[in-house]
């Protein structure tokens, strides 16, 4: 498994942990879809399914944070967007057939989504916390 999860990541939220776990699945989906020389379209289509799921998740967070007025929600979603920006980047050159799959593309997101947990996220844990959320 190229992305296992521990409960080191735990931002302290459960619907958000959830989601991170479903992250590392679909990033896990891609990489056995590599390493079983899937087609290009197969591949293709999982890459489709992270990258909404992702768009899914960082939506979550973002309505949490809008909903309980979390101060730093800008700076935030900048991190979230940069990251759909550079995915929806990916696949179109890879529809166009300008790039193909590898596993550093998936360990550069693993290893951005590693920081941007136990920084960014993590630091919703106290405010939501202390309203309630768990
Ligand atoms: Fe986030
Ligand atoms: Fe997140």
């Amino acid at each position: 498994m190229l992305a296992e999860w521990n409960n080191s990541f735990s931002v302290g939220i459960s619907i958000i942990d959830n989601q991170h776990k479903t992250l590392f699945g679909l990033i896990n989906k891609l990489n056995d879809g590599i390493q079983e020389h899937k087609s290009r379209e197969g591949l293709g289509e999982i890459l489709k399914e992270t990258i909404d799921y992702a768009s899914e998740h960082f939506k979550t967070e973002e309505d949490l944070m809008r909903e309980h007025r979390f101060p730093d929600l800008q700076r935030h979603k900048a991190e979230h967007d940069a990251m759909v920006e550079k995915l929806a980047g990916f696949r179109e050159r890879y529809n166009r057939g300008e790039t193909d799959f590898s596993v550093d593309l998936l360990m550069e997101l693993i290893d951005w989504l590693h920081s941007h947990m136990g920084a960014t996220d993590s630091d919703l844990k106290p405010y939501m916390n202390a309203r309630g959320i768990f």
